[in-house]
């Protein structure tokens, strides 16, 4: 299908759209942007130089070469697709990961969903995902700009329409995702009443359709979810990537979902805090949960099912076992040391340690900091963790377990 037809972007209002030819689609920028070099930021000022002497207009090359910019710049979220998408700074840093809008897709398709309304489409990456998973999806944009680059990056793909208007308005598909803006220009929005649009809005219109989801703060206060939803926390190579309420899933509850791996949930209200465990004294290996189990209260649950428990009161620390799970990182332990400066110093200098990764829960010390005062010398490398156990706060000085090793 041609550009034009395949994905039919109609501006509701106003804004031009990439085929009108609007400031940032002139097709004069296209044309640049498809013939620039690799950006290269240090030759900028060269490169555009002998492109005025070529009679390229400056908005012409200051708009292409601000692509460029932002295409280099989305390498490590996109990969190659970023050579052929548009993008705006913000709206590159609010897109959703090409796995996680994945994921995000595969709840739908596996609910059979074959007509979403997506509000808030951004530059189109969830959306992306959703017409790669064949499903028929509508997304609206509110800003001309972003609605636009979308139309432009699903250009390949049939099933997907992008319309500059209100996503909450006359909803006639089957499903609903929302992504609020979480950010202003002051910084990030804690108040989920303060998103845009707000979170109680998109849920009064997640519950008119059969399934929906929306994209949260993965810091989100319980108290907020809905008792029926099913919220997950998605986390990659051990990094906290998002949250999502999902209605329509059937059971309520909580779950971790490691993006490509495992799962594990915590059925029940999700609004309630998460159950608490009796601490036990350290063994001989302390295990660090992956922050998706923790944000999705799954402690109690994984506990339960290694013989597990925590090294003190409310610390996500994990001792016992020996335990294997891909939810967990262990690290056998060699010393545990007092948490006083000098005496730590003094021990890790003896070890020869003089490179340190220091981990840290329930103490107030900055490891960048204390790295620095501990001026370590030495040939070896180590691993602290500052952590109150039952005996008082401790730096334990542990050695990584390899991940499928039985310790
Ligand atoms: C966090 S961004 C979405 C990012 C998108 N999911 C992605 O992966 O590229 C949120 C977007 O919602 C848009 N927005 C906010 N309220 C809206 C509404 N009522 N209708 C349509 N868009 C809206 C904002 O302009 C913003 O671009």
């Amino acid at each position: 299908m041609s550009l034009s037809r395949s994905t039919a972007h109609r501006p509701a209002s106003k804004g031009p759209s990439w085929q009108d030819g609007g400031v940032s689609f002139d097709p004069l920028v296209l044309d640049l942007l498809s013939q620039l070099p690799s950006y290269d930021g240090s030759a900028v000022f060269s490169l555009t130089a002998r492109l005025r002497e070529e009679g390229w207009a400056s908005e012409v090359i200051s708009a292409a070469l601000t692509q460029s910019r932002l295409r280099a710049q989305a390498k490590g979220k996109f990969g190659s697709r970023a050579e052929r998408m548009l993008f705006t700074a913000d709206a590159l840093e609010q897109a959703s990961r090409p796995d996680a809008a994945a994921h995000h897709a595969s709840v739908f398709a596996d609910a059979g969903i074959s007509s979403l309304r997506e509000v808030g489409c951004g530059i189109g990456a969830d959306t992306l995902a959703f017409a790669q998973a064949g499903i028929g999806v509508t997304a609206r944009e509110l800003d001309p700009e972003r609605a636009d680059f979308a139309a432009y990056n699903l250009r390949d793909y049939d099933g997907a329409v992008v319309e500059q208007a209100d996503g909450l308005a006359d909803i006639t598909e089957d499903a609903l995702w929302a992504d609020p803006a979480r950010r202003d220009p002051h910084g990030r929005i804690i108040n989920p009443e303060k998103w845009q649009p707000p979170l109680s809005v998109v849920l009064e219109a997640a519950r008119r359709v059969r399934v929906a989801g929306i994209k949260i703060a993965p810091g989100i206060d319980y108290s907020h979810l809905p008792q029926d939803a099913m919220v997950e926390w998605l986390s990659s190579r051990g990094e906290l990537v998002e949250s999502i309420i999902w209605l329509g899933r059937g059971t309520p509850g909580r779950r971790a979902v490691l993006l490509g791996g495992a799962s594990l949930t915590v059925p029940g209200n999700p609004s309630k805090p998460a159950e608490m465990v009796e601490p036990a004294p350290l063994g001989n290996v302390i295990y660090e949960p992956d922050p998706a189990i923790i944000r999705a209260g799954g402690i109690a649950t994984l506990c339960a099912t290694l013989d597990l428990a925590p090294v003190a009161p409310g610390i996500a620390y994990l001792t016992g076992g020996p335990a294997r799970s891909p939810f967990l990182t262990g690290f056998s332990v060699t010393d545990v040391l007092p948490l006083q400066e000098k005496k730590l110093s003094r021990e890790l200098r003896s070890r020869d340690i003089g490179t340190l990764e220091i981990k840290k829960r329930g103490v107030n010390i900055a490891p960048d900091a204390l790295r620095s005062r501990l001026k370590l010398k030495g040939s070896r490398s180590a691993t602290l963790i500052l952590t109150p156990l039952l005996d008082g706060r401790k730096a334990v000085l542990v050695e990584r377990l390899p991940p499928d090793s039985e310790p």
